[in-house]
């Protein structure tokens, strides 16, 4: 598909991408967190480039390292996942919310090591994280935005049902309960959800589904 390689296909994009997942502090040495490799969001920013964009990757904990010429922020929380995010998205054009942030974080962590038989470890009382897709989904205004959604049953289903919760232009669903798609996988099976039409991809390599989303994203503004 020779549309994929254009080196200018995104010229002028100024593209913000969350990827990883975050760790939520129990204390200082312990925290609540997830498998998440990374791979979608750092393919996603090195095609970006690669098509001409400038990225600016907001890393949360990952295995996947940082591709070259993009602008990197690590983070650690969700709450300075959105924060950044925030920040970066001022000057953007478009956001893809690849991370897999925590959904809860211990609500009160403790400033020092929790100790056994001292301190009340049975029970870490929990509270939401904000919901970073959804708050600036909602300032957008012509700028694009675009989630993910990993299901294990029903991908479609949850997808369109995330898109109007979270008021994005679009979903990228997919598979996780598939041992050829989602967390640490090399590639997925996928499915591009607007509010007008479900479109099937192929099983893709994540570079290639990552040019597939990009171009399809680009387009939703013409
Ligand atoms: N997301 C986000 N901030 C959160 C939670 C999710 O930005 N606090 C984004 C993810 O990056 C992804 C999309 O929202 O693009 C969907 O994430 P997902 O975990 O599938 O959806 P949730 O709304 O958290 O629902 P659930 O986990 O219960 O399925
Ligand atoms: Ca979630």
């Amino acid at each position: 598909i020779c549309e994929l390689g254009a080196t200018d296909a995104l010229a002028g994009e100024r593209i913000v991408i969350t990827a990883g997942g975050t760790h939520e502090p129990i204390d200082p040495v312990r925290y609540i967190g997830n498998r998440s490799s990374g791979k979608m969001g750092v393919a996603l920013a090195r095609e970006a480039r690669a098509m001409g964009a400038h990225v600016t990757l907001v890393l949360g904990p990952a295995t996947e390292p940082a591709p070259a010429g993009v602008d990197v922020v690590p983070v650690e929380t969700a709450a300075q996942m959105l924060e950044a995010t925030q920040a970066a998205f001022s000057r953007a054009t478009m956001l893809i919310c690849a991370a897999a942030v925590a959904d809860y974080r211990p609500a009160k962590p403790a400033n020092r090591k929790l100790k056994k038989g001292i301190d009340d470890l049975e029970s870490i009382q929990l509270e939401q994280t904000d919901d970073i897709l959804a708050r600036l989904s909602h300032d957008r205004g012509d700028r694009i935005v675009i989630g993910f959604a990993a299901e294990t049953g029903n991908p479609i289903d949850y997808a369109q049902q995330k898109l109007v919760r979270k008021g994005c232009d679009a979903i990228v669903a997919n598979d996780v309960s598939r041992s050829d798609s989602g967390f640490g996988s090399d590639t997925n099976k996928a499915w591009w959800i607007t509010a007008h039409a479900t479109e099937e991809l192929p099983l893709l390599s994540k570079s290639e589904l990552a040019r597939t989303l990009l171009i399809r994203a680009h387009d939703l503004r013409s």
